[in-house]
């Protein structure tokens, strides 16, 4: 049988759906309708209960975006020295570290950054015994993604941060963000530079799977 897709296309997408740091076009806008089908789509993703309790805050406003780029490269600075003494300086984990300077540098510059939020987890011990399982953070990940698949299919590049939710809280009162709500991340957009990403260096899935019993 004819798969349902066309699976060259529907697996380059998955494979080279990198993080865009240094690709990123600083210099064209992003059409809020073109984020918006990107929203939409995201909205098929999975949710524990089917609660899809999501929110995105998209922030196009270049006050705004330089206040949460000055907040990003503080803290991309101070935890930048210590993860680079704490992990293997191996070439592609040092590629991977002078891409995440660049954005440090660079996040006010883009020109949409998405802030995706899920309602706090309101089912209490159920939700501490099943980490995966809870309606918060397990419940917007794939939605995340769905997101970033959906930009890159468009010639936007994204990469997921989460940098700041240290401060999350400064964030949300710039924001104005409810207290109900939690912040998962923050997302650069931008058209990429170039639209030619490879799959990463990854081991085989045979290293990492086990059939029937570990
Ligand atoms: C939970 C999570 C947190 C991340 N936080 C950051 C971050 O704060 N800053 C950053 O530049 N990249 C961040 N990344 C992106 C990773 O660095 C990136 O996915 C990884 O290096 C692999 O690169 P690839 O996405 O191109 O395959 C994060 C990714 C995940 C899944």
């Amino acid at each position: 049988m004819e798969p349902p897709f066309d699976l060259a296309e529907t697996d380059r997408l998955l494979s080279t759906t990198r993080s865009v740091r240094k690709r990123l076009d600083f210099t064209r806008p992003v059409e809020r309708e073109v984020v918006l089908d990107c929203v939409r789509l995201s909205q098929q993703a999975p949710t524990g209960s089917n609660t899809q309790k999501w929110a995105w805050l998209l922030v196009d406003e270049a006050e705004r975006r330089r206040s949460l780029g000055d907040l990003y490269r503080e803290l991309a600075d101070a935890m930048f020295g210590q993860a680079r003494q704490a992990f293997a300086n191996d070439v592609q984990t040092e590629r991977v570290y002078s891409s995440v300077e660049y954005l440090g540098e660079h996040m006010g510059d883009a020109p949409l950054l998405a802030i995706p939020c899920v309602a706090k987890d309101t089912f209490g011990e159920l939700a501490a015994g099943n980490a995966a399982g809870a309606v918060t953070y397990g419940s917007i990940f794939p939605a995340v993604w769905s997101f970033m698949l959906a930009l890159r299919s468009r010639g936007l590049g994204s990469t997921l941060t989460t940098m700041h939710l240290v401060r999350e809280r400064e964030c949300a009162e710039l924001l104005g963000i409810p207290e109900d709500y939690v912040q998962v991340g923050l997302i650069p957009v931008a058209y990429t530079i170039g639209t030619d990403f490879k799959p990463a260096m990854r081991p085989s899935p045979e290293t990492i799977t086990h059939w029937n019993q570990w």
